[in-house]
């Protein structure tokens, strides 16, 4: 769909525009009178999110970030499905599936009586995705931006036969300094820790960070918190339909590897990723939708 019929069917008056960003790439512009947010429509990647009552962003994007066709972006909520990390046996498949670089086409918007803004997309399906995924699936996508960013990912199985998909919301968040902040819900979970080769251990309390950490821990469909001395702010991460959370940062060395972070921009952000990995997997029967549902929002501490 062109930008023109995009802004005649979708765009609503003084509330979400469609506009040609960087690298040729659309966008939906969202600005209502509770918070701001764009979402790129290739990936259908929520970019930027700011509560108006906030003078930071909640969503951290590098100023480092590419922005090109089939390419994933640095920051915002990249959606990873329908696996997560390496491909399980095809080494060739893109690392978190193609869902966050191929294109998603908008389904419906609408202005709601609270304020808040709704846009539905649907992963638009080609020889490329049915290559990597030859499952009879529908997956599609609804935000609203008010104060709150609420986030549902449906996956429904349209064959005939059980589906398994692994998926995140593989969201950074924006953060005063990744040395100062904690985050907090995770106590007692057991994680797999892939900085140190896939070893279980068990978390005991909250989490800080001194050094590169990727972890999934398993079955915990707790809400975090990352609590931000330096900003003053909590951030609530709260979920539904996910049984996995992912902590990720790079620190520096790997970060200056990846090249799109900048000199120092990997301190201002950490990613608390709502997820079903590893033994969270779903299977999805046919007929069925599995939904995973998060939502932000930050308070003050
Ligand atoms: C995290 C993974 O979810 O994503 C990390 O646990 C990975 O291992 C990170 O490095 C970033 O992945 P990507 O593909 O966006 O660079």
């Amino acid at each position: 769909m062109t930008l023109a019929d995009l802004t005649t069917r979708f765009a609503l008056d003084g509330q979400l525009r469609f506009v040609e960003g960087p690298g040729g790439l659309l966008f939906a512009e969202i600005d209502n009178h509770l918070g701001t947010a764009s979402l790129c429509l290739q990936g259908a990647h929520v970019t930027t999110f700011r509560p108006k009552d906030q003078d930071e962003p909640v969503i951290w994007l590098s100023e480092h970030a590419k922005f090109a066709p089939a390419k994933s972006i640095r920051g915002g909520a990249p959606i990873c499905w329908p696996w997560f990390g390496p491909h399980a046996t095809e080494s060739s498949f893109p690392g978190h599936g193609f869902a966050r670089t191929v294109m998603w086409e908008v389904t419906d918007t609408a202005a709601l009586e609270s304020g808040e803004t709704r846009l539905a997309l649907s992963l638009v399906e080609s020889e490329q995705t049915r290559a990597q995924w030859p499952c009879a699936s529908r997956v599609s996508l609804e935000v609203t931006v008010g104060a709150t960013l609420t986030m549902t990912l449906s996956s429904t199985n349209l064959g005939s036969t059980p589906m398994q998909i692994g998926e995140a919301l593989h969201t950074y968040f924006q953060i005063g300094d990744i040395a100062a902040i904690r985050v907090l819900g995770l106590e007692g979970s057991e994680y797999v820790d892939k900085v140190e080769g896939g070893v279980r251990k068990s978390e005991t309390g909250a989490v800080t960070f001194a050094d590169e950490v990727d972890r999934v821990y398993l079955n915990t469909e707790a809400t975090c918190r990352i609590e931000d001395s330096r900003l003053g702010r909590r951030i609530v991460v709260a979920k539904r339909g996910s049984r996995s959370t992912v902590l990720w940062t790079p620190w520096r060395d790997k970060a200056d590897k990846m090249g799109d972070f900048g000199d120092d921009g990997w301190r201002r952000m950490v990613c608390v990723e709502s997820a079903n990995a590893l033994d969270n997997v779903v299977s999805v029967a046919p007929g069925q939708t599995h939904e995973m549902q998060v939502e932000y929002r930050a308070e003050s501490l």
